[in-house]
């Protein structure tokens, strides 16, 4: 199924090819280092990306520690933050001998491809980025940084510097992949005499419907209102019991009319591998209690292995660096070949 756009839906098409031909496909996909990761980027994101490793397809993840810098001036306990996010990755299964793990400020020639890319876009049209907007909504500071209009661009090097040609990203990211298509096009438009030196990756978004944060919002982790796969069984049933519901007894599973309880009976059903209408009907007028008390049991059940996991690898810090620095190398590698081939493309060897 094909977007007006030209990004393509998590079912159709696209899904399909993926699952024909894995090998054809390339994977970058990648977080920002604020905080751990949680039930909301487990649903939409990370089960996907392992799914698409099982598969066969080779991936990229990438820790946009750069990208900590668009909508505030410092960026507080990195390497704390990198840290926990190479723990998240590999306690839900992302296998750094098949996935590779690395930092954006650890690979220099992301930024040599970020002026040329920059060549290639308007003012306006980074203006017009809506997720740019909407962060600058948000931002937490006074002043917009050159950084936040210009981050979707280094985001497109981060893309197209391994030739990936399948990011699988939630909505909000769909204008800065089109932004990526665009540069690709047009630096090979004006620069590909010898052929195309980039592909136009496409969008593959999540087939989970989203989860919302314990207040009903967003789940964020600056809103407060997230699990994250770190949580204890008793911090998860903590976070779980305070979660807002509404005033009717009988549970019943209505996205429309009643969005903070079929997001919990939604999460409970994701966790179980189940349909959220029939976790609703076994609840029945049990209210959200037993809501409640289902979704803490099946997110403390579905998640046991994935903590345990996550609690061993932290004993080894020393293992932990050995991950990302051996991602850095090999992006590295990969980064300097391409950038080796856009000099030579622009005329710009000497
Ligand atoms: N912008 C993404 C986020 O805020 C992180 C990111 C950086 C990313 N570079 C990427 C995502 C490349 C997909 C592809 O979460």
């Amino acid at each position: 199924m094909r977007n007006t756009d030209g990004t393509h839906y998590g079912t159709g098409t696209l899904e399909q090819r993926v699952l024909e031909d894995p090998g054809k496909f390339r994977v970058l996909t990648g977080d920002r280092p604020t905080g751990r990761l949680h039930l909301g980027h487990y649903f939409g994101t990370l089960q996907n990306r392992v799914r698409l490793q099982e598969l066969g397809v080779e991936t990229f993840v990438l820790i946009a520690d750069y990208q900590v810098l668009t909508d505030r001036d410092v960026a507080h306990h990195l390497s704390e933050n990198v840290e926990n996010l190479v723990l998240d990755y590999l306690a839900v299964g992302l296998d750094p001998a098949r996935s590779t793990i690395f930092a954006h400020s650890a690979i220099p020639a992301l930024n040599q491809l970020l002026l040329p890319f920059l060549s290639l876009v308007s003012v306006a049209e980074l203006g017009r980025n809506p997720t740019v907007k909407d962060e600058i909504v948000h931002s937490r500071q006074a002043a917009v940084s050159g950084l936040m209009f210009t981050y979707p661009v280094h985001q497109a090097a981060d893309i197209l510097f391994c030739k990936s040609n399948l990011v699988p990203a939630g909505q909000d990211q769909l204008p800065h992949v089109e932004l990526t298509r665009t540069i690709a096009r047009r630096f090979n438009t004006r620069y590909g005499r010898a052929g195309d030196v980039f592909p136009e990756p496409e969008a593959l978004l999540s087939a989970a419907p989203l989860l919302l944060g314990t207040d009903g919002g967003k789940m964020s982790k600056s809103r407060g209102n997230a699990i994250a796969l770190a949580d204890g069984v008793d911090e998860t049933a903590r976070l779980v019991r305070g979660a807002k519901t509404d005033s009717i007894r009988y549970i019943s599973y209505d996205p429309a009319a009643r969005p903070e309880v079929s997001s919990l009976l939604l999460l409970a059903a994701l966790c179980q591998n189940r349909d959220p209408h029939e976790v609703a009907e076994e609840i029945g007028q049990g209210g959200s209690g037993a809501l409640k008390k289902v979704v803490t049991e099946a997110v403390n059940e579905h998640l046991a292995p994935i903590r345990a996991r996550r609690a061993d690898y932290a004993k080894d810090r020393g293992y932990l660096r050995s991950v990302l620095q051996r991602g850095n190398e090999r992006a590295n590698t990969i980064a300097e070949a391409t950038l080796k081939e856009v000099r030579g493309a622009m005329g710009t060897s000497y």
